[in-house]
């Protein structure tokens, strides 16, 4: 279908200016250098480009738009707010009706004490907020000494300085050092990096003794809070961890009284077939930071949600106060908007449809890794999910990386009507919750049909 909203000298000024006038967050000048991706529509799963090109979305609009593209009942929420009233600051002693009701619905599905919302506008946002919420705790609390925290390898918080101070991952950080002083990191902790003949739960008490060693060596009271994604994104293609590694953790942060941060940025509401991945193991933790499908991709909203143990510290009266705020954190729309996200998700159960079609996705890809021995490993839970590109999953060699299969994956899915994240050369697929069986099987075909295109291309195995 061909998109007469623009005529081709329009559009060919939408493409100049677009690179000329604009830096696009983590920029790809290699991919930019083939020309502009300009979206002008979404529906469902699905989004048009310019040039009237329709694409599934197995990236979820990155990672976001859970109940899928222009859901009218969204629509209508944030019209009728936005004729009562746009906006109200969340400051000093202000709130709004859609912020109040917002707190109230997250206080009901977080798990264990979490219940009182510091609200901000992105994921970054709210891992910036938890950081600084554990130092004025500590200090509120007189441990200022606590200044230092235990952050993962392999794992991405944040874009802001103090965010990539506790990010595992060098390629974000290596322009900006020094960075936050304090920053301890410890192994990433993945199940599928377990010695062979171990059971995972032998594991995860290994990798919690080396982490209890650090503690101590650290010495305890220097020590203030440990951050950590307890399904660690996209970027490390969500490897789960050893069986009672999340409660291990939780033991260990109550021993040293360290608070527990858990980020579900990307792994909250739904998508790994619970609403947080933590529910998992029934483990909760100090402060939670969500964001991403929290707002389901429609106006940018995050939170930091912690227990009033550490909030009721903050409210002892003049001077205790949380010393943090911007102008828009909790946006009036933005929350009648996420309210609106969170209703569809409950009414439609998205939750355990997710969880439903992971079992279905996780057998269909295994499948792949019967057809194609360049299909290494797959990893994930629910919606969630990374497949592992090798040389030969048989000799478990890996590809070279200066062929960029991964890349070549992603391309040829492009051109074939899908946008696919690949990450070096892990495929990550993180559809929209509400994508259907006939979806999952249309992108399993693609993937299936890309692979084999890179197997012939590259003349692999
Ligand atoms: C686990 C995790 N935490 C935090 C963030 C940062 O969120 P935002 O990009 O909304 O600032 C992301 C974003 O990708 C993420 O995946």
């Amino acid at each position: 279908m061909a998109c007469s909203e623009w005529t081709d000298a329009e559009k060919e000024r939408l493409r100049e200016d677009a690179l000329r006038l604009i830096i696009p967050h983590f920029a790809n000048n290699e991919n930019l250098a083939r020309g502009p991706k300009i979206f002008v529509r979404g529906e469902g799963c699905y989004v048009y480009d310019l040039d009237g090109n329709k694409y599934f979305d197995s990236f979820a609009t990155l990672l976001t738009t859970v109940c899928g593209h222009c859901r009218p009942e969204v629509t209508a929420a944030v019209a009728k707010q936005m004729q009562i009233l746009e906006f109200f600051p969340n400051y000093e002693d202000a709130f709004t009706v859609p912020l109040v009701e917002l707190a109230r619905k997250l206080a009901e599905i977080m798990p264990g004490d979490l219940s009182v919302s510091f609200f901000v506008n992105s994921g970054s946002e709210a891992n910036e907020t938890a950081l600084k919420m554990a130092r004025q705790y500590h200090v509120a609390r007189g441990q200022p000494h606590r200044f230092k925290t235990i952050a993962r390898r392999g794992s991405y918080h944040a874009t802001t300085l103090g965010g990539i101070s506790v990010t595992g991952l060098p390629w974000f950080r290596e322009f900006f050092e020094p960075l936050l002083p304090g920053c301890l990191f410890t192994p990433a902790v993945r199940d599928y990096e377990r010695p062979e003949g171990m059971s995972s739960e032998q594991y995860a008490e290994g990798c919690l003794r080396e982490l209890e060693e650090l503690i101590l060596f650290e010495k305890p009271e220097t020590i203030g809070a440990m951050i950590l994604d307890p399904l660690p994104g996209s970027n490390s293609g969500y490897p789960l961890p050893p069986r009672g590694y999340l409660s291990g953790l939780r033991a260990l942060c109550d021993k040293y009284g360290i608070v527990l941060i858990f980020d579900e940025v990307q792994t909250g509401f739904g998508k790994t077939g619970k609403w947080f991945f933590c529910d998992h193991e029934g483990v909760a933790p100090d402060i939670m930071t969500i964001g991403k499908g929290f707002t389901g991709g429609f106006i940018p909203l995050g939170a930091a949600v912690t227990t009033p143990r550490i909030a009721d510290v903050f409210r002892r009266g003049p001077g205790s106060e949380l010393r943090s705020g911007s102008t828009y954190g909790g946006h009036t729309v933005a929350c009648a908007a996420t309210l609106a996200n969170l209703e569809i998700i409950e009414r439609e159960n998205l939750v355990s449809h997710a969880a439903e079609l992971g079992d279905y996705l996780r057998r269909r890809l295994n499948g792949l890794g019967e057809k194609h021995p360049i299909v290494g490993d797959v990893h994930g839970i629910g919606l969630l999910w990374a497949v592992v590109l090798m040389s030969d999953r048989r000799t478990r060699r890996e590809l070279d990386p200066k062929l960029g299969v991964g890349n070549f994956i992603r391309d040829w899915c492009y051109r074939n009507g899908m946008i696919l994240r690949s990450n070096g050369d892990i495929l990550v697929l993180a559809p929209s919750l509400i994508i259907t069986r006939e979806e999952a099987d249309l992108v399993l075909g693609l993937i299936d049909r890309a692979i084999g295109a890179a197997v012939e291309h590259f003349h692999l195995c």
